[in-house]
């Protein structure tokens, strides 16, 4: 039997009127990989995240989860249930508190949501993400940025995706939150053998967490290859890149 990749992107192109955001990309994700996307802001990074993710349509090209094709008439909802995304913002809903944050898919979509088994597996979150659980009734505005963004990450874990999406999880964070959630992310996919995607501006957690990394210029996949192939290769924007 042919093993299918977990995530396959075939010549890819988004285009807003004369503006082309992203240009013939393509790459293949099998099962337990770790994708890290780098690039300049303003690149394409979360347009192609955003493709995968069905939010936006794409111009041309195709996208396959499991060997399927994803086309505009798939169910989207159930291509986002297999989907935990931590988007770049954090997205936290300022009106629900914490824990309603983190169990926010179920609480809204289910059709009878069990509240009190809801919550403590929102709690049971919380600890993963090495967050006090005293913060469960706590608003998104009382919470710091770091501590914003794990309460991103336990909604991204929340209902066991299949696959998890993070969003430029460390921007905007010091240097040593910055290193735990690294640390914090990369335990997430070890243990949960998840198949990932990561964007960043952060060259230490694409060398640290990826298995694969590819380097997104004006739309363009300009490079792609291993973290230990990055090291050795003599692309000058990449070198720029490992170079901070
Ligand atoms: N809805 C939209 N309409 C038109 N252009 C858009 C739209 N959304 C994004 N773009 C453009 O697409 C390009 C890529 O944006 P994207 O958000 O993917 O960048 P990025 O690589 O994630 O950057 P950053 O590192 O700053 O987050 C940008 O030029 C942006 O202006
Ligand atoms: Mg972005």
């Amino acid at each position: 039997m042919i093993k299918k990749a977990k995530i396959e992107v075939k010549s890819l192109n988004k285009i807003f009127g004369s503006k082309q955001v992203l240009k013939n990309v393509s790459f293949i994700l099998e099962q337990q990989e770790h994708l890290v996307i780098i690039g300049s802001s303003g690149a394409g990074k979360s347009m192609l995240v955003k493709c995968i993710l069905g939010l936006e349509n794409i111009s041309s090209g195709s996208i396959f989860f499991d060997g399927n094709l994803i086309s505009e008439n798939s169910d989207k909802q159930k291509v986002l249930n297999k989907l935990g995304v931590c988007f770049q913002s954090n997205a936290l809903f300022d009106s629900y508190n914490v824990w309603e944050n983190i169990a926010f898919k179920s609480l809204f979509n289910d059709s009878y949501p069990d509240i009190f088994n809801l919550k403590k597996l929102a709690v049971e979150r919380l600890e993963e993400v090495g967050l006090p659980t005293n913060i469960a009734e706590q608003y998104p505005s009382e919470l710091s940025g770091g501590m914003q963004k794990r309460v991103g990450i336990a909604r991204s874990i929340f209902s066991e995706p299949d696959i998890l999406i993070f969003d430029e999880p460390t921007t905007g964070l010091d240097p040593i939150m910055s290193k735990k959630i690294i640390s914090l992310i990369g335990k997430i996919i070890k243990n949960s053998k998840k198949t990932a995607i990561t964007i960043t501006h952060d060259i230490n957690l694409a060398l640290f967490l990826a298995s694969k990394i590819i380097l997104i210029d004006n739309g363009k996949v300009e490079w792609s290859g291993t973290p230990k192939q990055a090291m050795l290769s003599k692309n000058k924007l990449l070198k720029i890149f490992l170079n901070g």
